[in-house]
């Protein structure tokens, strides 16, 4: 049986069962440990405490990219507006930062804001907060898997939209499905569209390992917290004192990957199953890829976006893109 009542959580999109749990995160653990190497998909971080732990990693002195985005952000309003026009729906991919988006919908005079997030709760203590420092902009959230083209609101049908996917968001998916979802939110937002997306770029390893190892220890209990969530959601019994947090630079790859690492060999049930770890075996947690303005072009135009203006923050770190929906394919 299916459940889409509310939870604790209240999201309507997760699909539950008799006891409560979560059968997409249950389905992707144990998948993720049968096969080999161990890999769990980064998104099951952000339960609460993780959410929490985020927010604490975008202040540690180590964690440069979303400062180096933010200022960005701040210091390019007058050439976005420009470049992009008033009288836009912002269609923004997640559920937006209190912080970036005001950035954005202070600079271009927008007529609408929709954001679209899977977790209705997110959704609707960001709208609100946004909708009430904007008194004047309608605010359509829309909860909504964006992954998959989103059918938006009828208020918003008729305006041309610029897409938001701000964060460096899209460097923890592997370029297949990363160049899907370009795809998918160019299905979404409709011929004329705009992108303005942030990529992460390709920097000296140590302050890349820095970023994702910092020295008070916060992305190291971020990364355990997903071992802990298992525990407190899934009935499991994973010694998380045997686990270590690694950060690793995967340059053909170009990507930081975070790893738990088993300090020594260890055996533990989720969900009635039993899964072992040998001592130095790792349980692969995240990818963060790292993009070159090439590399980044490429992929934008593989999803089907052509890339107009690039900005990127005083140090080098971080770019931020605006781009338009590519036409239909006309010769050659
Ligand atoms: C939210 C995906 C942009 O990859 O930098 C931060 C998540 N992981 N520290 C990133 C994260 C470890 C973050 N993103």
């Amino acid at each position: 049986m299916t459940s889409t009542k509310g939870t604790r959580h209240g999201l309507a999109l997760v699909d539950l069962d008799e006891q409560g749990v979560d059968r997409a995160f249950r389905a992707d653990v144990l998948a993720g440990l049968r096969q080999s190497p161990k890999a769990i998909p980064a998104r099951w971080f952000y339960d609460e405490r993780g959410s929490q732990l985020f927010e604490d990693i975008t202040r540690l002195p180590e964690y440069y990219p979303t400062r180096a985005e933010t200022e960005i952000l701040g210091a390019r309003g007058a050439e976005f507006a420009a470049l992009v026009g008033p009288g836009r729906a912002v269609v923004e991919f997640g559920s937006g930062s209190s912080v970036k988006t005001p950035l954005l919908l202070q600079a271009i005079a927008p007529a609408a804001y929709v954001p679209l997030d899977i977790s209705g709760d997110f959704l609707r203590a960001s709208a609100a907060a946004l909708a009430a420092k904007f008194p004047g902009l309608p605010v359509h959230p829309v909860e909504a898997d964006f992954m998959r083209r989103v059918a938006l609101p009828a208020e918003v049908e008729s305006m041309p939209k610029l897409g938001f996917f701000p964060g460096s968001t899209i460097g923890n998916m592997v370029p297949p499905t990363a160049v899907d979802l370009l795809r998918e939110m160019r299905a979404t937002l409709g011929e004329g569209a705009q992108l303005l997306i942030g990529f992460d770029l390709v920097k000296d390893t140590d302050m890349l390992l820095a970023a994702y190892d910092d020295a008070a220890g916060v992305t190291a209990a971020f990364n355990l917290n997903l071992a802990e969530r298992i525990n407190r959601e899934l009935g499991g019994t994973i010694p998380v004192d045997a686990l270590r947090h690694e950060a690793q630079w995967n340059d053909p790859l170009a990507r930081i990957e975070m790893h738990l690492v088993a300090t020594r060999a260890i055996t533990f049930e989720v969900a009635g199953q039993r899964f072992s770890l040998a001592e130095g075996e790792t349980i692969h947690t995240e990818n963060s890829h790292k993009f070159t303005r090439r590399s980044l072009s490429l992929m934008l135009l593989a999803g089907g976006w052509t890339p107009a203006q690039r900005w990127t923050d005083a140090e080098g770190r971080f770019a931020v893109v605006l781009a338009d929906a590519t036409l239909p394919r006309s010769a050659p």
